[in-house]
């Protein structure tokens, strides 16, 4: 007769009615209720299966979350993970389908926390480069993706101080789409907003651009951060940028960036987002990655956007955060195999994504292109392993082993095991260790059947 112990890797949440069984590795759920519970628990000490509640006890065991009690453990989900690294590294194509642009690394407001000034650009100088370098960089996208469906993100300093290139980008994708090289494209502005009229919204509307507009929260809010030169707020032009957009016919996404001061109240900001401001879709900006951590602290983010999370959905508003792929990973059994984060990097559509700086350079890190680990001078010479290296690094961390987050999180990625010199960032585990339980025992969320 078989001795069974607990998995390692097996999980059990209860929630209002009842439990949640989850296996870490292979990312199965099955629902239960407390009897099923107590099975597991009568396993605390390893024991022959095939007691009186022996159909839980198979389940159990069918779904991994029961093993035999010699099955040695240790570094099963790491062995996994790496396996999928290896074979994605061999398999991706290495193309590239999402571009985020730096348009100008000028802006026309001064928010006193922005990566922009103090992380990335403080020593450089700020020349930029030539339209055509743009171009040429949408056009190797576009030869990225023939018959595809690419995606340029208008990024900066601010976009809308290059409004010219704006409408040229748009201008040679919307050419390629007519000659039958792409399908069709998206294009997305990330902008402080304050440099919209009626008609440069028109014509973004026209254009199908969708907008998203950064805004920390109410005036006071907004206003103590998001400011221009002189020190005066930019509030009052955000909700005029909001209205001419509207009246447009269009519709912004709000696009909040949370300070450690602020990360408790975002579910307030976001309330305030949805009912004042009417906002129809709210996102969260990811926090920067720091030597120690993120700048924000990983537990305090991640209760504030599951209580943000949860508010949207009652009202019906689109929410996005980090952490708002764990549903679909979990929900289709995926595990996430790229150490980024920020892009659309597994599943059937997975792509890379590049940011291309104002002095027109491409970096294969949509977050870090001031460093020669990651660009390239020439987009027609990226060597596709310099990218995979990038992102199947095979290199783990021991602990991840036995994290509930271990095949969804990723671990850190590549540029905060940089910056904090190769081991767990602290922030990081805070959150997804608490944001991937909330996930699974919220159905109303999207959460796994
Ligand atoms: C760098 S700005 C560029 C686009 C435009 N100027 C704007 O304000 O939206 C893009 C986004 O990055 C956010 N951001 C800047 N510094 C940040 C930081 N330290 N942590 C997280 N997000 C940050 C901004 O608030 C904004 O939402």
């Amino acid at each position: 007769m078989t001795i069974y112990k607990q998995s390692k890797y097996g999980h059990v949440l209860p929630h209002e009615t009842g439990v949640t069984f989850f296996n870490s590795i292979t990312l199965e759920v099955l629902e239960g209720g407390e009897e099923d519970a107590e099975v597991w628990r009568s396993f605390e000490q390893p024991r022959a299966a095939g007691g009186t509640a022996d159909a839980t006890e198979q389940v159990l065991v069918d779904a991994g979350l029961l093993v035999p009690v010699d099955r040695v453990e240790e570094r099963r989900l790491l062995d996994k993970l790496t396996d999928i690294r290896v074979t994605q590294r061999k398999t991706r194509s290495g193309s590239f389908k999402f571009l985020r642009m730096s348009l100008t690394e000028r802006c026309n407001l001064k928010c006193d926390y922005c990566f922009v000034e103090e992380v990335i650009y403080k020593d450089l100088p700020k020349e930029a480069a030539p339209t055509e370098r743009f171009l040429e960089h949408v056009e190797w996208l576009i030869q990225q993706n023939p018959n595809g469906w690419p995606t340029v993100q208008y990024f900066g300093g601010e976009p809308m101080l290059r409004w010219d290139l704006i409408q040229d980008t748009t201008r040679a994708l919307e050419e390629a789409v007519a000659a039958g090289r792409i399908a069709g494209f998206t294009h997305e502005m990330t902008t402080n907003g304050t440099l919209m009229t009626s008609e440069r919204a028109r014509w973004l509307v026209e254009h199908e651009v969708s907008l998203t507009i950064s805004l920390d929260g109410w005036k006071e809010i907004n206003d103590r951060h998001r400011v221009f030169h002189n020190g005066r707020g930019s509030y009052d032009l955000v909700i005029k940028a909001v209205k001419e957009i509207r009246a447009a016919g269009g519709e912004p996404q709000f696009l909040i960036t949370l300070l450690p001061e602020t990360v408790e109240i975002l579910p307030k900001i976001v309330r305030f987002v949805v009912e004042e401001i009417d906002a129809k879709s709210v996102a969260v900006n990811a926090p920067q990655p720091t030597v120690d951590g993120w700048e924000v602290d990983g537990l305090a983010l991640s209760r504030s956007v599951q209580e943000s999370w949860l508010f949207c959905n009652s009202r019906g508003v689109e929410f996005q955060s980090l952490g708002a792929f764990l549903v679909e990973l979990i929900n289709q059994r995926r595990p996430q195999p790229d150490r980024c984060f920020e892009g659309n990097p597994t599943g059937a559509d997975a792509h890379w994504g590049g940011y291309v700086a104002a002095d027109g350079s491409l970096s294969f890190c949509i977050v870090w292109h001031q460093d020669e680990r990651v660009t390239t001078p020439s987009v027609h010479q990226i060597p596709k392993e310099r990218v995979a290296d990038w992102h199947y690094d095979t290199a783990s961390v021991d602990d991840c082993d036995g994290c509930i987050a271990g095949m969804v999180c990723g671990g850190p990625c590549t540029l905060e095991r940089l910056l904090n010199g190769g081991g767990l960032n602290p922030d990081r585990c805070k959150f997804f260790k608490t944001m991937v339980p909330f996930v699974l025992t919220r159905p109303s969320i999207g959460a796994p059947q």
